[in-house]
């Protein structure tokens, strides 16, 4: 690992993984789509996908990333030189321009809602009224390319800072401030009048839910929320010291990462049942509804502003860790420039994200896509957020634990770890399970 490519502290590391994981990921995206399937069926898959299935794939990208010191593309081209494996590394790359292109369109939004929220804007607002202001807010042209140009450029800023003078220094105060936020907002909704409902359809599972397409999307947001399946792991990976201990480095993020998507759903559950509203409203679920919560809420004026800020901060942590994959491909494999590089992926990021931007009531037929009925945000969330991830977890699993070999994974994680008591566990869910169950739900054969 040369020093120029910079190194993470041991705290650092976790927080700056921890960060990653935690974003939008767990606060936008987990609380619509347990919502849209029916609540809690999908959150049990989703937590069984995250124990089998993601966690083993997790330790297996942060070994190869440390053992390789390299980007995604890098790391399989050194473990096996001149194959086609380097094809799951580019495949990697570019979902992190498309994830970061619509992922920084709802980033975006938080600093929307932040600045309206800030300024009285949800003072006195009843459900209509959120409503009608969250669709005009999206239907806002310019206001949407200029909001996904300002997240951009936040993260452009970050990430040109290198590896401990940025992305690491600001996790470390991102990411404590984001906990003690969420601990408020939590108490404060659990403790509304008629929460207990909420916690109802977000606990009892419904097995008249079930269905292949719900499979999928639970397992894809296993993915998603541990930031796994492109590379990012890998290239956080590469930063990590020999001292470090992964599994325990692993076990950790990981339950950072779950306890926070559960935690989001205990606030959004009971606030939009205590609104006698409804779960199933898709990606502007919590948009529609926070706000007349806050409005009604005592002290809402500051809860407000609060959770908008942490939504938006959780989502910076996020968007950095997306576009250092890219970042760190360029720099590795072509020789640029840190700086010039994070500017150059930011600007492509920010053209693709364009269609994004205008899919959710600007422009009409992105708004409902022929063929689709969906919009093109919706498309590309599923595209890459759910399969390629998933195909990209597949791979990767079949690479550690059958070409890299699960054995020579384990000399890389004895540094660091003397003691990996459940490397047979591992070694037999990353050889087997994880591939097999990610191409039998993908194929839908596992109902
Ligand atoms: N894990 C992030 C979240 O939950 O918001 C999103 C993410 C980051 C996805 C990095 C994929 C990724 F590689």
């Amino acid at each position: 690992m040369s020093e120029q490519r910079g190194n993470f502290s041991r705290v650092g590391f976790i927080l700056a993984a921890a960060g990653s994981a935690v974003g939008l990921g767990n606060l936008w995206r987990f609380p619509y789509t347990v919502g849209n399937n029916g609540g809690g069926l999908f959150v049990l898959i989703y937590l069984l996908s995250v124990i089998i299935i993601a966690v083993p794939v997790l330790l297996a990208e942060i070994t190869l990333g440390r053992h390789t010191g390299k980007n995604p593309v890098g790391a399989f081209n050194y473990i096996k030189p001149g194959s086609q494996w380097k094809l799951v590394g580019y495949m990697g790359v570019i979902s992190g321009f498309m994830i970061l292109s619509y992922y920084s369109v709802i980033a975006g939004w938080t600093v929307g809602y932040f600045v309206k929220a800030i300024t009285g804007g949800f003072n006195g607002i009843t459900s209509a009224g959120a409503t009608a202001s969250f669709t005009a807010f999206t239907s806002n042209w310019w206001l949407m390319i200029g909001l996904l140009a300002v997240f951009i450029f936040l993260t452009v800023y970050v990430i040109s800072r290198g590896v401990s003078g940025g992305i690491e220094k600001y996790s470390r105060i991102l990411m404590p401030v984001l906990l003690g936020i969420l601990f408020l907002l939590l108490i404060r909704s659990l403790t509304l009048k008629g929460a207990s409902k909420g916690v109802v359809f977000y606990l009892k599972p419904d097995i008249k839910a079930l269905s292949p397409s719900l499979v999928i999307q639970a397992m894809g947001q296993a993915f998603f929320s541990l930031s796994l399946g492109m590379g990012t792991m890998i290239t956080y990976g590469s930063y990590v010291s020999k001292k470090e201990n992964l599994p325990s480095s692993a076990a950790w993020i990981a339950f950072f990462d779950t306890f926070i998507a559960i935690m989001a759903g205990f606030i959004i559950f009971p606030a939009i049942f205590s609104q006698g509203m409804s779960p199933d409203q898709g990606s502007g679920v919590m948009f529609n509804t926070l706000p007349v919560l806050f409005a009604k809420m005592p002290a809402g004026a500051i809860f407000g502003p609060l959770f908008f800020l942490l939504l938006a901060i959780a989502a910076l942590t996020s968007t950095i860790s997306i576009l250092e994959v890219p970042v760190a491909y360029f720099i590795d494999e072509k020789k640029t420039h840190r700086k010039k590089t994070a500017i150059f992926v930011g600007l492509i990021a920010f053209l693709i994200g364009i269609p994004s931007a205008l899919s959710q009531g600007a422009v009409g037929f992105l708004t409902d896509l022929p063929l689709f009925h969906i919009g093109f945000l919706d498309l590309m969330n599923h595209i890459w957020g759910n399969l390629s991830l998933s195909l990209g977890a597949f791979f990767i699993a079949i690479f550690v634990g059958h070409i890299w070999k699960s054995s020579n994974a384990l000399n890389e994680i004895k540094s660091g770890c003397e003691k990996f008591t459940v490397y047979g566990v591992w070694s037999f869910a990353i050889k087997y399970i994880a591939p097999v169950l990610i191409l039998l739900i993908l194929f839908g054969i596992v109902l």
